[in-house]
């Protein structure tokens, strides 16, 4: 199949350029001014900008959380993405307890193979640390797992020594690490305390998991990223007072990647006093911050100190958080966000001058890709990239709401928020597969094994 995209305004990271795309079978052919039609399909995109398809490198698919399943699988899930002009994923493949990383690697395999609407790799999370993990961290790479995760807080998290070591061995194999910072021993004694003065509702939550919580943390794995000499990155960053102790380290030269995302930037602490169980939509972690915080990290992105943009979409429903309605801990903790990210950080962040369309394609597109070993394959609009391309109408109106979202969620943590411009169309290598906010054909995504990466 032939496509000639005719007309529009193509993003990239750095430019803005009208010019034509033209796409033949898998790959993008050619980018120039006035290129002849021949024998391909024309698609008129005058006045639309083409983006290349955005990469969320921070998603939660079938994951077990609290004795309860993502309500997003990665059927329901990477359509919810594609629709919302996200082309690849990067979820997170996790060792549970007393499973070797390859187990953990096959599981998620068999979660997503032959079920994925658009593409996706996989981060490695280790939960356990031990002589046989550090020996299967070659094969990983092998497998195409080029980047890890470790967790400072809940059941799956490691000691210092452990980051420690897992730095040094995946420095071995130029791999890169991204860290949840909470310091999770302090939060059990935050949480103890809450419930012994009686507070057992979602208000007790960000008490549980204030800023400095987050803040000491990012410094702790800094202070051991530091000996080790390695870069690193600190995912879904909520605080001003972590970005603060961030710029430190990097003023002194240390290298260190920053992710955040939509909810940290538009949404705050106040979803914590809302009536009735309504504040248990919003129970996620790190939790919603002030909007001082998010005036920070606005400002982060706008001065690119900040790198990617992601959702953290870990989708539970109205019912599985109720399993938490007596006992806040007990709600399963994260949001969806897969389906909203482009539309909330253009209407929101690009039409509001808080950051350019070029930073918005680095932020979902080109950084991500880079920093995960996708470019140029993803991440860009060139000549022999993957025709992974959203064509994105501007003059779109709408509004967000959880009656007509595809995420498998009975809410929306953005609900009512009108949203301007949205993905008219998207094509995954070469295939258009959604149109006007449909979805032509699902099931077309292909596992990526991942190269090493570098920012
Ligand atoms: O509350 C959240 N964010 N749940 C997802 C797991 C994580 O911490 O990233
Ligand atoms: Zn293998
Ligand atoms: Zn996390
Ligand atoms: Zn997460």
């Amino acid at each position: 199949m032939k496509y000639l995209l005719k007309g529009g305004t193509v993003i990239s990271g750095l430019d803005t350029l009208k010019a034509d795309v033209l796409i033949e079978d898998e790959i993008i052919k050619e980018v120039g001014k006035k290129i002849p039609e021949e024998d391909a399909t024309v698609i008129d995109v005058t006045g639309k900008y083409v983006f290349p398809g955005f990469i969320d490198a921070h998603t939660h698919f079938d994951l077990e959380v609290s004795g309860t399943v993502t309500a997003d699988n990665f059927n329901t899930g990477t359509k919810a993405a594609i629709v919302g002009g996200t082309t690849c994923v990067i979820d997170f493949a996790t060792q549970n307890k007393g499973e070797t990383l390859q187990e953990g690697l096959d599981n998620w395999h068999k979660k997503a193979d032959n079920r994925s609407s658009c593409d996706y790799g996989f981060h490695m999370a280790i939960s356990e640390w031990n002589p046989h993990t550090s020996e299967e961290v070659p094969h990983m790479f092998q497998e195409g797992i080029t980047s890890f995760k470790l967790y400072m807080t809940y059941s799956s998290r490691v000691r210092d020594g452990e980051i420690y070591e897992v730095l040094k061995r995946i420095k071995e194999y130029g791999g890169i690490v991204g860290v949840h910072c909470e310091n999770g021993e302090l939060i059990d004694q935050l949480i103890a305390e809450q419930k012994k003065e009686g507070n057992f509702s979602p208000s007790a939550h960000p008490v549980s998991r204030p800023s400095c919580i987050e803040a000491e943390a990012i410094n702790r794995f800094l202070t051991i990223a530091k000996l080790v000499d390695v870069p690193v990155i600190v995912v879904h960053l909520s605080t001003k007072e972590g970005f603060e102790v961030i710029q430190r380290a990097a003023e002194q030269g240390q290298k260190v990647y920053i992710e955040t995302c939509p909810q940290y930037l538009l949404l705050d602490e106040s979803k914590y006093y809302l009536p009735g169980f309504e504040s248990a939509k919003y129970v996620i972690s790190p939790p919603l911050r002030t909007k001082e915080d998010s005036q920070c990290l606005w400002k982060g992105l706008k001065e690119d100190k900040i790198h990617t943009l992601a959702t953290d979409h870990c989708s539970f429903t109205l019912k599985q958080k109720e399993m938490g309605k007596d006992d806040y801990t007990k709600i399963p903790n994260g949001m969806p966000g897969v389906e909203t990210r482009a539309a909330v950080v253009y209407t929101y962040g690009v039409l509001e001058d808080k950051i350019s369309l070029n930073q918005m394609c680095r932020l979902m597109a080109e950084n991500p890709a880079k920093l995960y070993g996708l470019y140029p394959k993803k991440g860009t609009i060139q000549a022999g990239s993957d025709a992974d391309i959203v064509v994105w109408d501007p003059e779109y109106q709408g509004k967000i709401t959880a009656a007509n979202q595809m995420q498998n969620v009975d809410y929306a943590p953005f609900e009512g928020y009108n949203i301007k411009g949205r993905p008219e169309k998207v094509f995954l290598r070469g295939q258009l597969l959604v149109e006007g906010g449909k979805l032509l054909k699902e099931n077309q995504g292909k596992y990526i094994s991942r190269k090493r990466g570098s920012l």
